[in-house]
């Protein structure tokens, strides 16, 4: 595709992700390359985070879902651990009001049952102060894992009284943490490493993945837009080879 052809079809909403995950990776190592501590680098990671809600809001990009802290982050050394989920309750008394007032809706998504009362206090707030905004859904996954959610989409259904014949895929997507959202269209992992780390395992069926080797706190305009570039070029077919290509216009 030439250059004219790659701005055109970045340019057409249509090649826009509806929803863009994260796997917000390389906070630690961003730290240590400046001789800081790791918390640091999860504090620049806070900044980022802020910066790229806004940029992919104004690209057109519905739904954002990031991951903040893993169900396997808990073996982490307790310092860190006690550390991000600090960094939780000074991001929503810092940003909070900024966020409500960008249009940005929040929602938590995790096990809820393992983390503070405080925590909880704090999600419930910033969930509450910005229900009705829809510029943006910006989801942060907490005390996340995929295969959390599965089991618990699971249990919700047996909970529900369902018989084995009524579980099928829509009974689980609509218990599944992001029952609200449309699947991720676009799944970014920076850092470097090229793994799913449990992260929307279900959702992520069908998402194109996209790995840089930028450390996340330096993720930033330029990378938003060679990664929703990198998107536009694909082409989506969901496992059906007759599905027709999407050709840009201009391309
Ligand atoms: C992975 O980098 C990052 C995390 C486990 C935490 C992500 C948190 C933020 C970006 C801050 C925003 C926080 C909230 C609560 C919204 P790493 O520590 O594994 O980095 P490394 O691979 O370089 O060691």
């Amino acid at each position: 595709m030439t250059a004219a052809g790659l701005l055109l079809a970045t340019s057409d909403p249509a090649n826009v992700p509806r929803h863009v995950a994260i796997v917000m990776d390389g906070n630690g190592r961003w730290a240590r390359k400046r001789f800081m501590p790791r918390f640091f680098g999860h504090e620049q990671g806070m900044e980022t985070l802020l910066r790229v809600i806004d940029l992919f809001a104004d690209r057109g990009v519905e739904y954002l879902t990031v991951f903040a802290f893993s169900s396997e982050n808990w073996k982490r050394p307790d310092e860190e651990v006690s550390g991000l989920m600090n960094l939780v309750l000074i991001g929503v008394a810092k940003y909070l009001r900024k966020l409500a007032t960008q249009g940005v809706r929040i929602r938590i998504v995790g096990d809820r049952s393992g983390v503070s009362h405080k925590l909880r206090a704090a999600w419930d707030e910033a969930e509450l102060a910005t229900a009705s905004n829809t510029r943006i859904h910006l989801s942060v996954a907490f005390n996340y894992g995929g295969r959390w959610d599965i089991v618990q989409a699971c249990q919700r259904a047996v909970r529900d009284g369902l018989r084995p014949d009524q579980v099928d895929e829509s009974a689980l997507a609509g218990r599944m943490a992001l029952s609200f959202a449309p699947d991720p269209d676009l799944f970014i992992r920076t850092g470097g490493e090229m793994r799913i780390s449990n992260f929307l395992l279900w959702q992520a069926a069908y998402s194109e993945l996209y790995f840089s080797d930028c450390l996340w706190p330096d993720f930033g305009t330029t990378e938003v837009d060679a990664a929703l570039a990198a998107y536009a070029r694909r082409e989506r077919r969901f496992g059906d080879v007759h599905a027709p290509e999407v050709v840009p216009q201009g391309a």
